[in-house]
């Protein structure tokens, strides 16, 4: 019984190891002469995992997406050829347990689901805002119906930002880095959101809270 139990976990740890994920497709040649695994180039990534790179696919209505050590890759069609799985032997950068490619080869898997952003969502602070005062790179200019969390970030995760940020209880902000950023009280920051349910804060008059995008499947 003993030995049972410990096989079954060895092989569980086993297979927590080599199989990926359950989107897992195979390992594929990275490319052949000029033609790539996959066709669309999509991004690097300094950090990379599947859970990164899969929204970029997502948003691009591909089938797969494929990564090989930083770099990320979308396309409705392998242009190569599956090689054994062991070949994928490299791990990704920001997550150790996925395999990210290896020498010459993709790791490929299948898009599925719909990446959205985390909210409520992790807060970096509140930092001092004015309108002319820029903490995060890019404003949000569309026109609201409700102001929220939810709101904001689904904007700045559209367009692939880090971060987002709510401020004057009707304003976001998107951007991949706090500049200039002056930390306020986080009582600063307790506005109620425009059009929101009650107890959403929006920053503030003078403050903007700033919130990490991390993407989760809804
Ligand atoms: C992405 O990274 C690869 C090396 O892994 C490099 O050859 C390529 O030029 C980079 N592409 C961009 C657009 O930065």
């Amino acid at each position: 019984m003993l030995y049972i139990t410990f096989g079954v976990i060895l092989l569980v740890a086993v297979e927590g190891v080599f199989v990926a994920n359950e989107n897992y497709v195979g390992c594929f040649v990275h490319r052949i002469n000029d033609q790539w695994a996959l066709k669309f180039f999509s991004q690097n990534f300094t950090k990379m995992a599947p859970y990164l790179c899969l929204p970029n696919c997502q948003v691009m209505d591909q089938k797969f997406f494929g990564i090989t050590k930083n770099q990320c890759f979308c396309g409705n069609e392998l242009h190569s050829i599956e090689v054994p799985r062991y070949r994928c032997n490299q791990r990704c950068s920001g997550k150790q347990e996925t395999r990210c490619g290896g020498l010459n080869v993709m790791s490929v898997y299948k898009v599925t689901g719909v990446t959205i952003p985390l909210v409520p969502a992790p807060s970096k602070g509140c930092f001092f805002w004015s309108p002319t005062e820029r903490v995060l790179h890019k404003e949000v200019k569309k026109n609201f119906q409700v102001m929220n969390q939810k709101e904001c970030a689904s904007s700045c995760f559209k367009i692939y930002r880090k971060l987002f940020g709510l401020a004057n209880g009707n304003r976001c902000y998107c951007g991949n880095q706090i500049l200039n950023g002056n930390p306020m009280a986080k009582r600063f920051c307790n506005q109620q959101c425009q059009n929101a349910e009650y107890g959403q804060t929006c920053g503030g008059p003078l403050a903007i809270e700033i919130f990490d995008l991390v993407p989760t499947e809804s």
